[in-house]
This record gives structure tokens, C-alpha cells and sequence, in this order.
């Protein structure tokens, strides 16, 4: 039976709540000329919105939401971020993480993860207070949210994910082993994908527990494009899709909205995935079918006449 995942990135959910004078004592004051400057008009009132609409249309059996759902890190707008996840579905059926705007000044990460927690709750109940990874089984899938969020200095939006993480990543995906491991986090796993100032710190690392253990599927944002890449495993290369931001207008100098919606299928010791793209043309235009690829994703499964084409 096919499992259908939509994944969607950078909400970057408007517009800003009034803010107080002393709230913009912080990275926050560069944040906020910057909105006011060009985020305002790239992140339409209502583009997420009709976006979203297509996307319930199509009726997935799960969401995953990497990252960046609000702004400057505002407690308003994290209140706002939980009716949004709210809005797309129940904790069963979406998985969020956060993303470096989720974690804009220190203190942050805390109020996203309080507002958020349903949706980055794992399936097994710890006593461990932070919630990274997340792990969690639906369907046929075995995902894992990491988060590469944390507060970095003015005119950075770095991210890194800690050693913790990683051991209990590399863990899970050799449990899960033969499942279509699915890893999501929010800065893409390369040290080249955009500016300096905005990387992965320590992205190699992160690579080598996939080169080590494979996965099937590995999901970002961050860098506001529709990309298609792969790192190393074990039996071949993973698939690594990133998405433009749900709130990017048409016109932009970044391209206009979109999701991804996967169509993943097992057959044969592989795994079929169909990914669509959907969302808004770049020369404008009602939401609609943007692209269409289909491959073979089976790091984990024998070689075989299958694995060949992966
Ligand atoms: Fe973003
Ligand atoms: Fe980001």
C-alpha cells in the first residue's frame, strides 16, 4: 500500500505581532529591519495559506514541517506556530522540528519546544527533557527529527548537530534497519549549500553515521530552495530533497512556494518513491503540479537487479 508524505519548510508564519522595545534588545533588532525591509513583501499574506489548501487536497498520510516556523522567536509567535501545526493535522499525522529562526535568541528553542511538543513528541515516553531526535514509527516509515537549532550570534544562522543526537541517530537507523528511515533537519548536510555564515558546523560528521547505516530518505530546509541531492551509503547514494518556503510570493528573487509530496511504495527488496512537486510557478500562476520524478530508494536491502539503479 502506498504511504504518501508531504513535506513542507520555512513558514516563517506572519505577519509579526507588535513587539516590544525590549524585546528587540537582542539579534532580534537585525531580524526585525530585515522583515520590515524584504520578508514583509516576499512572504504574501495568504500564499502558505492557499498552499496548504492543495496540499490537504491531497490527503497525505503524514507531514513533516522542517523548521523555521516563526521569525524572531517571539512568544506570540510561537503561540501562533502551535494552532498552525494545529491547523495541518493531529500529532499523529505531522511531525515538526525546529529550524535556526525557531532558536533566534537564547531561551527560545525552549518556548518552541513547550508550544510545538505534541508534534515533536516521540513514541517512546523518556525522562530526558530535551526531545531531539525525535523518533517515531508511521506506517512504514521509521522517522527521525533531529535538531540542528540553536541561538547563534548576530548576522549567523548556523546549525550543528551535537554528538547525543548523532549516537542516537546511528543507533535507531540500525535498529530500524529493513523500515524506510526517513531524517529530517532543518540545514542541509553540506558544507557547500549556501553561505558560510548559514552552514551545517560539523555537516561531515552527521554524513558519516548515513555512509555508516544508511537511510532511505533524508528531508531539509533552510535554504528556501527546491533542490534534489545525495549523500554516501552504505549500498549507495541517499536522496536528500529540500523545499522552498511555504510563504515565499511569486516574484521573489527565491522561487515561489511548494511542497513535496512522496509516494512511497515497497516492492521487490526496494523501495519505489514517487516525489511530486507542487506549488506555485515561477512565471506565476494558481497552485498546480510542478514536477514529477520517480527512483529507487534501498540503501538497506541486498543489492540486487533493483538496488543497481538506486
Ligand atoms: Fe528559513
Ligand atoms: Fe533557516
Amino acid at each position: 500500500m502506498t504511504f504518501r508524505l508531504a513535506h513542507i519548510s520555512d513558514c516563517h508564519l506572519g505577519p509579526l505581532p507588535p513587539v516590544k522595545r525590549r524585546e528587540l534588545m537582542s539579534k532580534r533588532v537585525l531580524g526585525y529591519v530585515n522583515w520590515q525591509r524584504n520578508r514583509a513583501k516576499a512572504f504574501v499574506p495568504g500564499t502558505t495559506e492557499t498552499l496548504l489548501d492543495d496540499l490537504k487536497d491531497q490527503a497525505p498520510d503524514h507531514i513533516a514541517v522542517t523548521g523555521d516556523l516563526v521569525n524572531l522567536g517571539l512568544e506570540a509567535e510561537f503561540e501562533n506556530a502551535g494552532r498552525f501545526l494545529a491547523g495541518l493535522g493531529s500529532p499523529d499525522t505531522v511531525t515538526a522540528i525546529p529550524g535556526n529562526h525557531d532558536a533566534y535568541v537564547p531561551g527560545a528553542l525552549d518556548r518552541f519546544n513547550l508550544h510545538c511538543a505534541p508534534y515533536l513528541a516521540s513514541d517512546a515516553r523518556t525522562q530526558q527533557t530535551d526531545p531531539y531526535p525525535i523518533l517515531r514509527h508511521r506506517g512504514p516509515l521509521t522517522i527521525i527529527g533531529l535538531s540542528t537549532a540553536r541561538a547563534s550570534g548576530p548576522f549567523m544562522a548556523t546549525g550543528a548537530v551535537g554528538r547525543r543526537q548523532r549516537d542516537r541517530m546511528a543507533a535507531e537507523l540500525a535498529t530500524a534497519k529493513g523500515r524506510f528511515r526517513l531524517v529530517l533537519l532543518h540545514h542541509p548536510p553540506f558544507d557547500n549549500a549556501g553561505a558560510w555564515h548559514k552552514r551545517l558546523v560539523g555537516a561531515k560528521r552527521v554524513r558519516a553515521v548515513w555512509q555508516e547505516h544508511g537511510a532511505e530518505l533524508i528531508l531539509h530546509g533552510h535554504t528556501h530552495l527546491s533542490t534534489r541531492n545525495t549523500v554516501s551509503g552504505p549500498d549507495g547514494p541517499i536522496p536528500v530533497f529540500g523545499v522552498s518556503s511555504s510563504a515565499q510570493a511569486s516574484g521573489g528573487h527565491k522561487p515561489p512556494a511548494s511542497y513535496t509530496l512522496f509516494e512511497i511504495d515497497e516492492a521487490d527488496s526496494a523501495w519505489t518513491v514517487t516525489a511530486v512537486r507542487r506549488g506555485y510557478p515561477v512565471t506565476g500562476g494558481p497552485v498546480q503540479e510542478l514536477s514529477r520524478e520517480a527512483f529507487q530508494t534501498n540503501a538497506t536491502y541486498p543489492v540486487g537487479p533493483a538496488a543497481s539503479q538506486a
